[in-house]
Parts: C-alpha cells; sequence; structure tokens
C-alpha cells in the first residue's frame, strides 16, 4: 500500500526515506515518521491528512529546516534542507505577527528580513498581497485591531509577499471562519498557478485536501507513514461545481475510510477505489 515515490529532475521537493524519532527519556523512545517518501513536482499542490499525532507537522517542520530527522533526508530543488531558507515560506495555523508594527509593516517583515526586494518593489508586494488576502483597508491597522481570521490572512500575506518556491502550510485556515476560509482556499489555488509555487498542505478537513490538492497524501496513525496517495485529476481552481461532483463525493468516501477503517473492515463491493497510489 505504501507509495514508492519516483525521483523526478522536475521536483521541487523529495522526501527520502524520512525518519524522525523523539527521545523520551524514561517514557521511551517516540518513533513519529517512518520511512516516509515522497516527491513533489514544481507548481504542484500536495495535501497532507491523517490521524491528529501521526507526525504532519513533523514533516513539515523537517521540510521547513525547522527539525531535523533522525535518518532520511529532504531535497528541495536537488539541495538537501539543513535549516530554514528563502525559497521555503511557512504558515502555521496561529498567526505569529509583531504586535507593535501595522499590517502593512507585518506584511514586509519576511521580505525585509530576507533582503529580498528592493524598497520599490517590497511595495509593490505589500500591495499586491494585501490585496490578495482582502486586507487592503487594513493596512495601516495593527494586530490587536484585528480578528482572529484577519490576523491569519496578514500571516498568510506575508508568507506570499516572500514569493516563495516552496509554501509550506500547517493547517493555515483551521481556524479561520467558513466564508474567509472558502475565499482563501481559492487564493491558495489561484496563487499556485499563478506562481507557480510548490504547495505542501496539511489539514485536518478531508473535503479541504481534495479541494486544494493535485494528490492528496494520507498519512497512518503513529508512527506516520504514508497510506495512500490519491490523484485528484480535475484541473483547478475548482469551484463549487467540483465539491458537488461524483469525483469529489468518492474521493472525500474514499479518503475517510482510508484513514479511520483498516483495509481489511472495507466493503470492497461497495467502495470502488478512486484515484491511485
Ligand atoms: N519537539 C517534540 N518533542 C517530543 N515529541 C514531539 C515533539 N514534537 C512533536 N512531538 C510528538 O510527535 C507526535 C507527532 O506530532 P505532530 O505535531 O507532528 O502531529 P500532527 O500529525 O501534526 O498532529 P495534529 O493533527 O494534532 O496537529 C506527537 O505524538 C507529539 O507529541
Ligand atoms: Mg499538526
Amino acid at each position: 500500500m505504501a507509495t514508492a515515490e519516483v525521483t523526478s529532475p522536475d521536483a521541487a521537493l523529495v522526501v527520502e526515506s524520512a525518519n524522525k524519532v523523539f527521545p523520551r527519556g524514561k517514557g521511551g523512545d517516540l518513533q513519529v515518521l517512518q520511512d516516509v517518501s515522497l516527491t513533489v513536482a514544481k507548481g504542484e499542490v500536495v495535501t497532507i491528512v491523517g490521524p491528529s499525532g501521526c507526525g504532519k507537522s513533523t514533516l513539515l517542520t523537517a521540510c521547513a529546516g525547522l527539525t531535523k530527522l533522525t535518518s532520511g533526508r529532504i531535497l528541495v530543488h536537488g539541495k538537501e534542507v539543513r535549516r530554514p531558507g528563502p525559497e521555503r515560506s511557512v504558515v502555521f495555523q496561529h498567526a505569529s505577527l509583531l504586535p507593535w508594527r501595522s499590517v502593512r509593516g507585518n506584511i514586509a517583515y519576511g521580505m525585509e528580513m530576507q533582503r529580498s526586494a528592493s524598497k520599490g518593489e517590497r511595495k509593490e508586494r505589500v500591495d499586491w498581497a494585501l490585496e490578495l488576502v482582502g486586507l487592503e483597508n487594513f493596512a495601516d491597522s495593527y494586530p490587536n485591531q484585528l480578528s482572529g481570521g484577519m490576523q491569519q490572512r496578514v500571516n498568510l500575506g506575508r508568507a506570499l509577499a516572500t514569493r516563495p518556491e516552496v509554501l509550506l502550510m500547517d493547517e493555515p485556515f483551521g481556524a479561520l471562519d467558513a466564508m474567509t476560509k472558502t475565499r482563501l482556499q481559492l487564493e491558495v489555488s489561484k496563487i499556485s498557478s499563478e506562481t507557480k509555487a510548490t504547495i505542501i498542505f496539511v489539514t485536518h478537513d478531508i473535503e479541504e485536501a481534495v479541494l486544494l490538492g493535485d494528490r492528496v497524501v494520507v498519512m497512518s496513525a503513529r508512527p506516520g507513514r504514508i497510506s495512500r496517495i490519491f490523484d485528484v485529476a480535475t484541473p483547478r481552481p475548482r469551484g463549487d461545481d467540483f465539491a458537488e461532483s461524483e469525483t469529489f463525493v468518492s474521493l472525500r468516501r474514499e479518503i475517510r475510510l482510508c484513514i479511520y477503517a483498516p483495509d481489511d473492515q472495507r466493503d470492497p463491493a461497495g467502495m470502488g477505489l478512486v484515484g491511485s497510489g
């Protein structure tokens, strides 16, 4: 069932036999990732779902260079990840904004840290990001004057403004209201088409995973392994029609089964397999 990945010269990100063990002293070591291999093509959106605690965030932070693997390696455009780098941006579930900076200042912050754009270009990119996340009218507000959802939009804007080649997102919309979430999901889809950014998107929400992903990676309970990878062939961005389509409904059902029901409890007559991997 585990999917062997093929290394490709077009790969933006390659995870090779990743293992992660957290030592816990007397409690015994905790194996969190077990032999995880995954190749993500340039411009591809890969969504990752799996039970709580299976190692999704650990995998993502390892891709970001914030967590060291116990064994195995991660390559971004052929170069081994050892630390965070400007070609990768991370968006976590909770916004981490600088309270003394305005929305505009927070969005510019990532570029300033990277020294990645001229002053004029930074302003242009901030304006672009402000519009994208719908905060044009709050550019001069401060984080404590924003709702939680708006703060997360600033967080996303900051990551996008750096124009990352690889965008790593860990349940970025988990705390947002349904309307904002839907809008930002669509934007993420558009952004990936426009900027050709490669996106790895971790979520608890199976529907979100199917809506956004070119492929949906399902991880097993800890130690996290890749149980199966589903292809979602419908072109992005996908709208309301897709969410009501038979393809969407059957993928959702298959992925749910893959996460919650072991193979031997399945009803093969009732549930045809959808996708591949
Ligand atoms: N720094 C750490 N030290 C020790 N154990 C850790 C550390 N970080 C994560 N873990 C453990 O690793 C396991 C996987 O955690 P991780 O955050 O990757 O899961 P997850 O799949 O993202 O879960 P969730 O869906 O709840 O966010 C958990 O059991 C957690 O307790
Ligand atoms: Mg997590």
